[in-house]
């Protein structure tokens, strides 16, 4: 594997399905990695709040054996007390590896380049590779498979969006993604996809249509419709996404039996309705859960004892 894990694309397709085989086997036998991270610390930068991110990070470095490190938004001000470059030179020296969650993708790309440790993607404005692993994962303990399946996004075209391209790309699983005109996935995030996604079964239908993107669907994703970073702009998109909403009516349109997924947080009444979050076909918390696990398989490959 690379040195680090800033993108789905830093993975082959091989290393993608393997490490999403690692993590069901680190969710079975947690037991036998508990000390495969010991003595290894694990520094956790957060500009931007989080629940899932922190605590998935921070229990997954504990129960390896290791430990992680929590650095919020005001401890070190990235940016305008230290940059990007100079902290990545200085926390080379201390720990073994970088989590950071922050805004402008470069900065993460930046970071990485400054330092020999790893650095891991815990979300940026443009992608968040971590969610989708779990997601992938998610979908394959409830589907069995990734190829064959149709996954629909509905809602913006944002980082988790760009990522679960980028993965459905990898695994050989068709997407469709339903958003606003001028919300529409970036074109090169769109590229990438189409060329990662050439030799794998991969199909992706870009689409303004909520019932498109969700005809047949097996599994209906949805994120909030404004980002962390983007909350002045909070009034005018629940106008123009309101179309978009996944209710038990757009849910009709999906395969029977299909699941629906969320990164959560959720905005409830916003982008999902409780009747479809709550329903025993959302795999929400299965999401979540599996973030650990999944987190933990990308720990060890980058942290762990080469072999
Ligand atoms: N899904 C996710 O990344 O959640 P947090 O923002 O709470 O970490
Ligand atoms: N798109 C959301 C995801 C949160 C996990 C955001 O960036 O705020």
């Amino acid at each position: 594997m690379k040195k680090d894990f800033l993108s789905i694309r830093d993975l082959s397709i091989y290393e993608f399905s393997q490490l999403l085989d690692r993590a069901a086997e680190v969710k079975k036998n947690p037991r036998k990695y508990r000390r495969a991270l010991e003595h290894r610390i694990l520094a956790m930068i957060f500009q931007k709040p989080s629940l899932r991110t922190r605590m998935t990070f921070e229990a997954g470095m504990l129960q390896l054996g290791g430990e992680a490190i929590y650095l919020a938004p005001s401890d070190i001000q990235m940016g305008s007390r230290e940059g990007a470059y100079d902290i990545g030179k200085n926390l080379e020296r201390w720990v073994d590896g970088i989590m950071l969650r922050t805004f402008g993708h470069q900065i993460i790309v930046d970071l990485a380049a400054s330092t020999k440790i790893p650095v891991i993607n815990a979300l940026t404005d443009l992608s968040h590779p971590c969610q989708a692993m779990a997601d992938f994962m998610t979908l394959r303990e409830h589907r069995g498979s990734l190829a064959n399946l149709k996954l629909a996004y509905v809602g913006d075209g944002n980082n988790v969006c760009h990522s679960l391209m980028l993965a459905a790309a990898r695994g050989g699983t068709r997407m469709a993604v339903g958003t606003p005109t001028g919300y529409e996935p970036k074109p090169e995030m769109v590229l990438a996809a189409r060329e990662d996604g050439k030799d794998t079964g991969f199909a992706l239908t870009l689409t303004n249509s909520a019932e498109e993107a969700v005809s047949g669907a097996d599994a209906v994703y949805t994120d909030v419709w404004a980002s962390m970073g983007q909350e002045a702009e909070k009034e005018k998109r629940a106008r123009i996404f309101a179309p978009y909403q996944v209710n038990a009516r757009l849910m009709s349109h999906a395969k029977n039996g299909a699941v629906f997924m969320h990164c959560l947080p959720a905005h409830r009444g916003d982008e999902v309705t409780d009747e479809v979050i709550d329903a025993p076909s959302s795999v929400v918390y299965d999401q979540a859960e599996n973030r650990l696990h999944a987190q933990k398989a990308i720990l060890l490959a980058l942290m762990g004892k080469k072999d």
